[in-house]
C-alpha cells in the first residue's frame, strides 16, 4: 500500500508521522517545495511541488490532502480521476454541490472516498454511541457542544462554522443517528474576515435537539459536549477524552485515551484492502456541508431553514 500526502501544514505534519509509522507514506506534496523537501528528508521519501508532477511520477494507491479547504475540490477531482483512493480533509468541500460531484467521480472510478471527520475516531464519542445504541440510560434527548479557541491566523478561506462547527455537526448527526431536519443559527464576526463565532441549533425527529456553540475569540483552547439521555447525563471532554456520567444517585467517570487521527487513517488504509468498513461515508460528509450552509443562510435570513437530507 503506497499513499500520499498532500499538504503539510500544521495539520498534515500529524498525517506524515502515522503514514510513516505504518510504512505506508510514499510521497508528500506541498506547493512549498521548502517544507517538502524538509520533511521528504526526514522521512526519507520523495517530495513534489505539483499534483500534475506527482501523478505522472510516482506511483501510489491513495492520497490524503490537507490543504486549504478552497482547494480541496480540485486536488480531489484530479486523484479521484487517477483512480486513487481519497481522503479529503474536513470540510470535504467548501460547497455541497462539489462534494456531490466528488462522489459521483468516486463511484465512476470504484475508488473510496471519505473525509476528515475524527471525532468519531475519538474514545469519548466511540463510548458515548455505544451507551446510546445499547439505549443503557434510556434514549438520547439532547446534545450541546462547546469548542473555543483564540482565532488560527492562517485560515483566511473560511469562517468558524465551515472550519469548527462542522465536527459538532458530524458528531451530533452521528450520535444521533440521523440528520437533523431544522437549522437555526446566529453567527457574527469580531475579528476574523467571515464568522467568527456561532451558535447552530440543529432540531431532530421527535424534538430532540443539538446546540453547537463555536467561537475563534476565547483565548482558552475548549472542546466538550454533553449528551443528555432520559436516565442520566454524560458530560464529556473531547480532549482529554474523559467521560463523567451523572444519574439520579450515583456518577462514575470513564477514561480511554486513544490517538483518533490513528484510528482514522488505519480505518480508511483497511477500507482500501476490503478490512474493514468505512466509518465516514462520502455522503454523510456532504450533509454536514449542507447543514453549514443552512447554518449561514439561516444566520444572515434570521430564520429557520428545513433540511430533507439523504
Ligand atoms: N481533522 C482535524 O481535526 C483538522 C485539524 C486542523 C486542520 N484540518 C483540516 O486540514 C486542512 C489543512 O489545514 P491546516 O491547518 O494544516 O492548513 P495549513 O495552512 O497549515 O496547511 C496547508 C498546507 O497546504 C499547502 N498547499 C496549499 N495549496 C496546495 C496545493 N494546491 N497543493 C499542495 N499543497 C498545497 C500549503 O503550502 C500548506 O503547507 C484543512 O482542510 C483543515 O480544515 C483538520
Amino acid at each position: 500500500m503506497k499513499i500520499v500526502q498532500i499538504g503539510i501544514g500544521g495539520w498534515g505534519k500529524n498525517h506524515i508521522r502515522i503514514l510513516s509509522e505504518l510504512k505506508v507514506l510514499s510521497a508528500v506534496c506541498d506547493i512549498n517545495s521548502q517544507k517538502g523537501k524538509e520533511y521528504a528528508e526526514r522521512f526519507f521519501v520523495k517530495h513534489y511541488e505539483s499534483l500534475d508532477d506527482l501523478l505522472k511520477n510516482e506511483k501510489f494507491d491513495g492520497a490524503i490532502i490537507a490543504t486549504p479547504t478552497s482547494t480541496h475540490l480540485e486536488i480531489a477531482v484530479k486523484l479521484l480521476n487517477a483512480k486513487k483512493h481519497v481522503f479529503v480533509e474536513k470540510p470535504m468541500t467548501y460547497k455541497s454541490e462539489e462534494g456531490e460531484k466528488l462522489i459521483k467521480i468516486a463511484e465512476k472510478n470504484k475508488v473510496i472516498l471519505t473525509c476528515g471527520y475524527i471525532e468519531r475516531f475519538n474514545s469519548a464519542v466511540e463510548t458515548v454511541k455505544k451507551i446510546v445504541k445499547e439505549k443503557k440510560f434510556g434514549d438520547l434527548i439532547m446534545l450541546e457542544f462547546h469548542r473555543e479557541n483564540k482565532m488560527p491566523d492562517h485560515i483566511k478561506d473560511i469562517g468558524i462554522i465551515h472550519d469548527t462547527s462542522v465536527h459538532d455537526i458530524d458528531t451530533a448527526n452521528w450520535l444521533f443517528n440521523e440528520m437533523p431536519i431544522v437549522v437555526f443559527a446566529k453567527a457574527g464576526k469580531i475579528n476574523h474576515e467571515h464568522e467568527d463565532f456561532a451558535s447552530v441549533m440543529l432540531g431532530y425527529k421527535k424534538d430532540k435537539v443539538a446546540i453547537i456553540t463555536s467561537n475563534w475569540i476565547s483565548p482558552k483552547k475548549v472542546r466538550t459536549f454533553s449528551a443528555v439521555c432520559t436516565n442520566a447525563t454524560m458530560t464529556s471532554d473531547f480532549i482529554s477524552q474523559k467521560i463523567k456520567i451523572v444519574r439520579e444517585k450515583e456518577s462514575e467517570i470513564i477514561q480511554i485515551e486513544k490517538e483518533p487521527l490513528l484510528l482514522e487513517i488505519k480505518n480508511f488504509l483497511e477500507t482500501i484492502e476490503n478490512k474493514a468498513e468505512l466509518l465516514v461515508k462520502p455522503q454523510q460528509a456532504v450533509n454536514v456541508t449542507k447543514i453549514a450552509e443552512a447554518a449561514l443562510l439561516s444566520s444572515q435570513k434570521g430564520i429557520p431553514i428545513y433540511l430533507d437530507l439523504k
